[in-house]
């Protein structure tokens, strides 16, 4: 008797076995999409372990190109940059100096790899003695005067060999002005990933360790967003976008996987979240006094950035997880 009244509904079917499980799986991570973060510093054979990122160095040049080499083994071929300089002034000059560490590290690693993608960072916290992201005025940060930095520092990047130039500074009307230098410098074909949604996050302390970028006073309230804030998000995202953005990014990943989802659901082009570096760390502080389990929690939480609409994602754990699958 056809009555639907006594069919018991039992979703549990779908997972009793394994391979049930695994037909009934909705995503795969897959190395494809992970962008591994890369801190490079002046200098020969340093390899620093980040005291606050286990098992994140600093490298001088030399001592990348064997990470590379071990990670294109490992089907990684995708990577941000981070310069470390020792050269700050106020001004970030050495962010725009052929002899830069960015720019010698473009062009040594393409000549040696040149099949891999080379995102760069554009932002100028790393290069300035007061660690904020662009030029002061009076201790505060001149939006205007940064954009003709940022200008500047993006066709270098590009010039040198980057793929990808990513604002990471939050300079209203950033995206615009760096599509219109790269446009009449010859690099109309270079993409930018915007770190359109960046949040004044509490998350960020072990990278600032990791880049030697901690502003020297005061906090970048004034430039990133604040975290209570879902529509400003929309809004900024919105922006980049007639600006010319090709890829958006959220950032930080976990507390914002709303973000990443609304985004996702806005917009038509690819989103990028970046699961950054406090979020790494606290996930390998509990593992190491066995609280947690590093592999099972660390695939569970790139699949939760997947999930929430993440069609790329830049992470800490690019290597663990791609050995994990090895
Ligand atoms: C800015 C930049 C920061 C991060 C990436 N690019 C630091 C900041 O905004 O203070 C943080 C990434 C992380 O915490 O992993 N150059």
């Amino acid at each position: 008797m056809n009555n639907k009244n006594n069919i018991k509904k039992r979703p549990a079917r779908l997972r009793s076995t394994k391979s049930l499980r695994s037909l009934n799986s909705e995503l795969a991570l897959d190395t494809k999409d992970l962008i591994c973060p890369i801190f490079i510093k002046k200098g020969r054979n340093i390899k620093n372990e980040v005291e606050s990122m286990p098992d994140i160095y600093q490298f001088s040049l030399d001592m990348v190109f064997y990470e590379i080499e071990y990670l294109l083994n490992h089907n990684i071929d995708k990577f941000i940059l981070f310069g470390i300089t020792d050269k700050k002034d106020e001004f970030g000059s050495d962010a725009l100096s052929d002899s830069g560490i960015i720019q010698k590290s473009l062009k040594e690693i393409k000549k040696r790899f040149p099949e891999i993608l080379l995102i760069t960072d554009l932002c100028m916290c790393e290069y300035t003695s007061h660690g904020h992201c662009g030029i002061l005025n009076d201790g505060k940060l001149d939006n205007d005067e940064t954009l003709k930095h940022i200008q500047k520092q993006a066709v270098s990047h590009a010039d040198f060999g980057a793929d990808i130039i990513a604002p990471s500074g939050m300079i209203d009307n950033g995206v615009k002005h760096v599509r219109l230098a790269l446009d009449s410098n010859n690099h109309k074909n270079i993409p930018i990933m915007s770190y359109s949604a960046k949040f004044a996050s509490n998350f960020y302390g072990p990278f600032r360790y990791a880049a030697e970028s901690s502003p020297q006073h005061g906090d970048r309230k004034s430039y990133q967003m604040s975290y209570e804030n879902r529509k400003e998000a929309i809004k900024e995202v919105q922006l980049d976008i007639e600006e010319g953005a090709d890829i958006i990014m959220v950032k930080p990943a976990l507390s914002f996987l709303d973000i990443i989802r609304d985004v996702k659901n806005t917009v038509n082009l690819p989103v990028a979240a970046y699961n950054v570096s406090g979020e790494y760390s606290m996930v390998k502080a509990a593992s190491k006094l066995n609280w947690i389990d590093e592999a099972k929690v660390r695939h569970e939480i790139l699949t939760s950035i997947k999930r929430a609409g993440a069609d790329m994602i830049i992470t800490y754990f690019t290597k663990s997880f791609a050995e994990s699958l090895k």
